[in-house]
C-alpha cells in the first residue's frame, strides 16, 4: 500500500491532521495500535482555545462543536478565601470553547469515515522505517497479516508512550522533563456543574478545579498524592473531599451523583527536541507533555498539525525547492508556541498547587503572586492572553 503521509496515531493530532490533509486534497492513511472504542473511551482534556476551534472548522469538523460547545468568557480563580475572576472577553477580546475531547474525537472520526480516507485500527507492531532516506514506510500487523506502508512522510501522533519518538537514534534527540510530585484524581459525573464558569482553586488541602462538559455534565479534579491509587477514592470520598475545598458559598450548590468515570493522572512537563528527523515528524503528546492545569495538552496537539497541514499542504502545491521551506521550519516554529505553552502550564501549575515541599517561603511566593494578579490588569492579561492561546504563528 501506497499513500503520501503515513500518520500513526488516531488521537485528536493524528485525525485532525488526517482531515486538515484531506482538505488539501492529500492522501493520508492512520494507523491506530488500539479500537475506535477504546480511543473514544479514554475521558480527558475538556477546553479548547480559538486556534482549535478556528482548525476544526477549517477541517470541516465543527458542525456538533459549534451547536454543543459551551463559549466562556471567563475563568474564577480562588486562592484561599479569596476570589479572582479572570474575564477572558474584556482583557483578550477571545473566549474559549468548553467541549470534551472524547466529542472532539468521536467528531473526526465521523468525519473520517465520511472522507473515505482509510484508518486501521488495531494495528498492531507499527514501526517506521527509512525514515531519514527517500523511501519511508511503517511496517506493522493487522488482521492477521503483515504489511507494509509506503509514503512521502511518517508523521508519529502516537502519543507520550508511542513508537515514533522511541525509534529515533540514541543522540537524534534533547529531551528536557520535570516530574511534579502529585496527581490529578478526576471525576465525571452526571450533574449540573456546580459554577456556570470553571473554578480554579488553590487550598489548604491542596489544588481543585470545578470543569464541565456540559450543562448536565461535570468534570472536577482533586490534586491527590502520586501513592493514591483510584480504588481508594469511593464517590463518597471524593465528593466530600471535593466539597472541602470549594468556597464554601459554591459547596452549598454541589449537586453530586454516581461517577461515570474516576481516574488518577501524573504531572509531567516534558518536550523533546527537534520535531522533525528526516521524513519523520513528530506531533502533539509524541513531543510533548504539559501538566494539564490550564488546559494545554489537546490544544497543543491541534496546532502542531495545523502548522504541519500547512507546510505540507504547501509541499504537494509547490514545485522547485523552496517547496520544502514549509517543512523546514516546522519545528523551529511548533516547538517556539511549545515552549511558551510549557512555560505557562508550569508557571499555573506552580501557582495553583500545594508544594509542602516548599515550605512557608513557597507559600508565601504563591499568596504574592496571587495578590499581584487581583491587583494588576497587566498581570491578568498575561494570564488571559495564555489562556485563549497564542497565535499560530
Ligand atoms: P493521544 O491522544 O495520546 O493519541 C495518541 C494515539 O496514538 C492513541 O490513540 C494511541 O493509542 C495511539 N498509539 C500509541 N502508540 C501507538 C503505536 N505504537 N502504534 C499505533 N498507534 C499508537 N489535556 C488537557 O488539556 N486537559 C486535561 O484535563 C487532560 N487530561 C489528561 C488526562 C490523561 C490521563 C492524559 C494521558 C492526558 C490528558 N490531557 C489533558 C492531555 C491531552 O489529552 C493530550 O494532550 C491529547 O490527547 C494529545 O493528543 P495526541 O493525539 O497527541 O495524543
Ligand atoms: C479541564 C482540564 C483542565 O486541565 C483545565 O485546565 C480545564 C478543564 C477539563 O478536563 O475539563
Amino acid at each position: 500500500m501506497r499513500t503520501q503521509v503515513a500518520i500513526v496515531g488516531a488521537g485528536p493530532a493524528g485525525l485532525l491532521l488526517g482531515a486538515l490533509l484531506h482538505r488539501a486534497g492529500i492522501d493520508n492513511v492512520v494507523l491506530e495500535q488500539r479500537s475506535a472504542e477504546y480511543v473514544l473511551g479514554r475521558i480527558r482534556a475538556g477546553v479548547l482555545e480559538q486556534v482549535a476551534v478556528d482548525l476544526l472548522r477549517e477541517a470541516g469538523a465543527a458542525v456538533r462543536m459549534d451547536e454543543l460547545g459551551l463559549p466562556h468568557g471567563g475563568f474564577e480563580m480562588a486562592f484561599g478565601d479569596r476570589r479572582l475572576r479572570i474575564d477572558l472577553q474584556a482583557l483578550t477580546g477571545k473566549q474559549v470553547m468548553v467541549y470534551g475531547q472524547t466529542e472532539v474525537t468521536r467528531d473526526l472520526m465521523a468525519h473520517r469515515q465520511a472522507s473515505g480516507r482509510p484508518t486501521h485500527y488495531e494495528a498492531e507492531n507499527v514501526q517506521p522505517h527509512g525514515y531519514d532516506g527517500e523511501r519511508p514506510h511503517l511496517s506493522y500487523r493487522h488482521g492477521g497479516s503483515e504489511r507494509r506502508l509506503e509514503a512521502d512522510f511518517i508523521v508519529g501522533c502516537d502519543g507520550f508512550h508511542g513508537v515514533c519518538r522511541a525509534t529515533l537514534p540514541a543522540g537524534a534527540l534533547q529531551t528536557f522533563e520535570k516530574v511534579y510530585p502529585f496527581g490529578w484524581l478526576g471525576l465525571l459525573a452526571d450533574t449540573p456543574p456546580v459554577n456556570d464558569e470553571l473554578i480554579y482553586g488553590h487550598t489548604e488541602r491542596g489544588f481543585m478545579l470545578a470543569s464541565m462538559r456540559s450543562h448536565e455534565r461535570s468534570r472536577y479534579y482533586l490534586q491527590c498524592s502520586l501513592d493514591d491509587k483510584v480504588e481508594q477514592w469511593s464517590d463518597e470520598a471524593f465528593w466530600a473531599e471535593f466539597s472541602r475545598r470549594l468556597p464554601a458559598d459554591v459547596a452549598q450548590r454541589l449537586a453530586t451523583g454516581p461517577s461515570l468515570e474516576k481516574s488518577i493522572a501524573p504531572l509531567r512537563s516534558f518536550v523533546a527536541e527537534p520535531m522533525r528527523f528526516g521524513r519523520l515528524f513528530l506531533a502533539g503528546d509524541a513531543a510533548h507533555i504539559v501538566p494539564p492545569t490550564g488546559a494545554k495538552g489537546l490544544n497543543l496537539a491541534a496546532s502542531d498539525v495545523g502548522l504541519l497541514a500547512r507546510a505540507l499542504a504547501e509541499y504537494y502545491r509547490g514545485t522547485g525547492p523552496g517547496r520544502s521551506a514549509g517543512i523546514d521550519h516546522y519545528s523551529q516554529q511548533a516547538l517556539a508556541r511549545v515552549w511558551k505553552a510549557e512555560r505557562f502550564s508550569w508557571w499555573f501549575t506552580s501557582l495553583m498547587h500545594r508544594f509542602p515541599e516548599n515550605g512557608d517561603f513557597g507559600l508565601r511566593m504563591q499568596q504574592a503572586e496571587f495578590d499581584y494578579l487581583c491587583h494588576s490588569t497587566a498581570a491578568q492579561t498575561v494570564l488571559a492572553e495564555n489562556y485563549v492561546g497564542l497565535p499560530l504563528g
